[in-house]
């Protein structure tokens, strides 16, 4: 269980004065500090004066309608979720709060429960309280991308999150489910699985079906009824499984393996890849229709290296994690953000874990973050001088240094080429003779 903050305070926008009264007796009680704005002229001027982590709204307003005023607020106070709370709970109105960037709609009446819950999760979203599956980064790029999740989260829209292996494709998706209030979330890896395997895991199988198939088994289809499907490397799934996906995408309906019921359920997809679907769309290997099923939205996670700025928070929030005490120096640090990170976070908190475990001493150096990153050619190189033979020790540095060049350039053989001024055709050549990986 987390534990709420509780300086938590919250702008209570409702003009109705024995609602805000009770309101505000209820929510200090549990912790908050609560102002009550009885107008949105009100709101504006107190939201000019003092900051607030959250904010109830009220639709119906003497100056207006709380409709007009969330936009304002999302700009003035971006990272507070805002909670509409209504006695007239149109439709309309919940799909135009949500769109506007309302973080979830209460109806009147209420159960008190209901909207403690509902605030202290929303207060958790955007202060990433819950243990484990924050999404760490203050960037343009990680705040975009936490607004979209927001955005996204209630509505049933399919999601497809892309990025380089190790952004935190994964992290987004369980995020979003976290926050849509969904039943379960169901995943399934559809990487290396053959068609039947594929078909087996999301259709499941009756007794019989097949050989090995001893008993009913249920599919991730209909594991995943009122709640999340993550459907992780969809780029993989061969020309048969992507048509088998569509028709159910499309029915949402299916029957298990070797059986006839028809089975129908309500989830929610939301798939992964870090391919570029759109080029194997263009190129014929991933169907366009499929595409337009699961591209709802598309929700892009950048490289670490294109967000540098968030390095450093990230490594505090990793040493946390791993309760490491270390200091990093400035210079250690710089050193951390010019390094490519071609694992992006999944490669820095495997860093920062090798570290904690091997580092002796609290401060850590540029030359230490060197030896963590394999980035020191020091010690390869004193052996070099214990080479008797000029040839043998000019090949082993040769080697060395084509290794570090293409680590440099990320394995652009192309570029490390031109860079070093050999010809790709020598270059090539030397790579297969020293056996060199890229
Ligand atoms: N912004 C972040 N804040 C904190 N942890 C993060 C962040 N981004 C990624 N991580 C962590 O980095 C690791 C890799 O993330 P994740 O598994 O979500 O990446 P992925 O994009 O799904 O990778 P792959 O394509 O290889 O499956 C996880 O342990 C995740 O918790
Ligand atoms: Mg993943």
């Amino acid at each position: 269980m987390t534990t709420l903050n509780p300086k938590s305070k919250l702008l209570l926008v409702e003009d109705d004065k024995s609602v805000s009264q009770t309101l505000r007796t209820i929510l200090s009680e549990e912790g908050y500090e609560v102002s009550i704005a009885e107008s949105i002229a009100k709101a504006r001027e107190l939201i000019q004066r003092e900051y607030f982590h959250g904010v109830l709204l009220d639709l119906w307003l003497p100056d207006g309608n709380g409709l007009d005023f969330i936009k304002e607020l999302r700009e003035q106070l971006p990272l507070s979720p805002i909670i509409v709370i209504t006695a007239h709970g149109k439709t309309e109105h919940v799909v135009r709060s949500i769109k506007e960037g309302a973080y979830d709609f209460l109806e009147k009446p209420f159960s008190m429960e209901r909207l403690l819950l509902t605030l202290k999760k929303a207060l958790e979203f955007s202060f990433g309280e819950e243990e484990g599956e924050e999404m760490v980064g203050n960037s343009r790029a990680v705040m975009a991308v936490k607004e979209l999740i927001r955005k996204v989260a209630k509505s049933e829209l399919s999601v497809l999150i892309l990025g380089e292996s190790g952004v935190g494709k994964e992290l987004v998706a369980r995020q979003i489910h976290r926050l849509s209030g969904r039943k379960r979330f169901v995943d399934l890896n559809c990487a290396n699985l053959s068609d039947e395997l594929f078909e087996a895991e999301l259709f499941g199988y009756e007794k019989g079906a097949f050989t090995s198939a001893h008993s009913r088994k249920e599919g991730k289809l209909e594991l995943a009824h009122e709640g999340t499907l993550f459907l992780d490397e969809i780029g993989d799934l061969s020309p048969k499984a992507q048509a088998k996906l569509l028709r159910v995408l499309e029915t949402k309906q299916f029957s298990r393996l070797g059986g006839n019921q028809v089975i129908t359920s309500n989830f929610r997809l939301i798939s992964a890849s870090n391919k570029d679907l759109k080029a194997m769309v263009e190129e014929g290997s991933f169907r366009e229709d499929l595409y337009h099923r699961i591209a709802g939205v598309v929700i892009e996670v950048p490289p670490l290296r294109e967000r540098k700025e968030d390095i450093p928070l990230l490594v505090e929030f990793f040493l946390k994690k791993y309760h490491c005490k270390k200091h990093f120096t400035e210079e250690s640090l710089k050193l951390l953000k010019s390094h490519r990170w071609k694992g992006n976070v999944r490669e820095l908190k495997n860093f920062v874990e090798r570290l904690c475990i091997l580092h002796e001493g609290e401060e850590v150096s540029k030359a230490d973050v060197e030896r963590f990153l394999g980035i020191t050619y020091q010690e390869d190189l004193s052996e070099l001088f214990e080479e008797k033979d000029l040839r043998t020790a000019k090949q082993k540095f040769e080697k060395l240094f084509i290794q570090k060049k293409l680590r440099e350039y990320n394995g652009d053989v192309k570029k490390v080429a031109e860079v070093i001024g050999i010809d790709l055709s020598n270059l090539y050549r030397k790579i297969k003779l020293y056996g060199i990986e890229i």
